[in-house]
């Protein structure tokens, strides 16, 4: 079966890119024909959705998220929420997430892509560096994703591209991507990525230390960010604190003390093993 693959992904601290440039990787050496695309801005979000559009093969969308608060990220949900629908089409679902908890990113991508005629392929959980603890010592998942998860990503993909081109890969059920124990999965349906902000940190920028460079607006995976003439936070913010933690002058405040703390707590508490895992039928 002719086969063209894209692999989408938002990635405000570079691990899901380094996930989606693995996936890139192994699929150029099976000859796949790929569209690759950050859609954390808007524009590329557009930009990758009229080239799913103007595809006149069969697709296979692998589609990559951080996991925030449980969840996939806004500009993600937002992708698949403007997908066109499809009959043919197979989807790959994968989140990063920093050890804490992998939370419903999956199950919720996999519900919205099973409602737009995806066939669900197969999906995958990456552990990666938990990207909120940049000023920890010991941040959880350090080293991740690491040499083995590369290689879990690799034959991952293979498997899928085997997969398909035979067209005896068995597609997954919505059932299969709701791992969380029963009361955490419910109690995270409940909540909303949409809460994220309110759960963050306020930040304060202070004007003594800014030097207007406006690397915090280059930064910014969503375009959040107006120089006006000190950064000003807009409503496309998703609360990744790239704006924080780049900022050379660190003159965006945040006090991280109390996340931080909750961050290593919730893992304790939730202790979600294994790190990295593919799920297959
Ligand atoms: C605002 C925020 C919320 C996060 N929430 C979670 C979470 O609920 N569970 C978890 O394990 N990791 C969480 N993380 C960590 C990221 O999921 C993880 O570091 C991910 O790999 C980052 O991907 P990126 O490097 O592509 O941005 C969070 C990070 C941020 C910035």
């Amino acid at each position: 079966m002719n086969i063209k693959s894209f692999v989408i992904y938002c990635s405000p601290s570079g691990t899901t890119k380094h996930v989606s440039k693995y996936i890139e990787k192994t699929l150029k050496e099976l000859n796949s024909d790929i569209f690759i695309q950050d859609i954390g801005k808007e524009r590329n979000r557009f930009f990758a959705l009229d080239q799913i559009k103007a595809a006149k093969e069969k697709i296979c969308l692998y589609i990559g998220t951080p996991v925030y608060a449980g969840h996939a990220v806004l500009p993600v949900m937002a992708f698949i929420n403007e997908l066109p629908e499809t009959i043919t089409g197979f989807a790959v679902p994968f989140a990063t997430w920093g050890g804490v908890c992998s939370g419903v990113a999956l199950w919720e991508m996999g519900e919205k892509l099973l409602e737009k005629g995806y066939k669900i392929a197969a999906a995958s959980k990456v552990g990666a560096v938990h990207s909120m603890l940049w000023q920890s010592k010991t941040p959880v998942c350090l080293g991740h994703p690491d040499t083995d998860d590369d290689k879990l990503i690799a034959e991952f993909v293979i498997k899928v591209h085997k997969g398909l081109s035979e067209g005896n890969l068995r597609r997954l059920q919505l059932k299969d991507l709701d791992y969380q124990p029963e009361l955490l999965g419910s109690e995270l349906k409940k909540t909303s990525i949409n809460n994220l902000m309110q759960m963050l940190p306020e930040r304060i920028v202070n004007e003594n230390k800014c030097t207007q460079c406006g690397i915090c607006m280059e930064e910014c995976p969503a375009d959040a960010i107006d120089m006006a003439p000190y950064p000003m936070f807009g409503e496309n913010c998703f609360g990744c604190f790239n704006c924080v933690r780049l900022c050379p002058e660190n003159a965006i405040e945040a006090d991280l003390s109390a996340i931080n703390k909750h961050i290593k707590m919730r893992k304790e508490q939730i202790n979600e093993f294994p790190l990295t895992m593919a799920f297959f039928r």
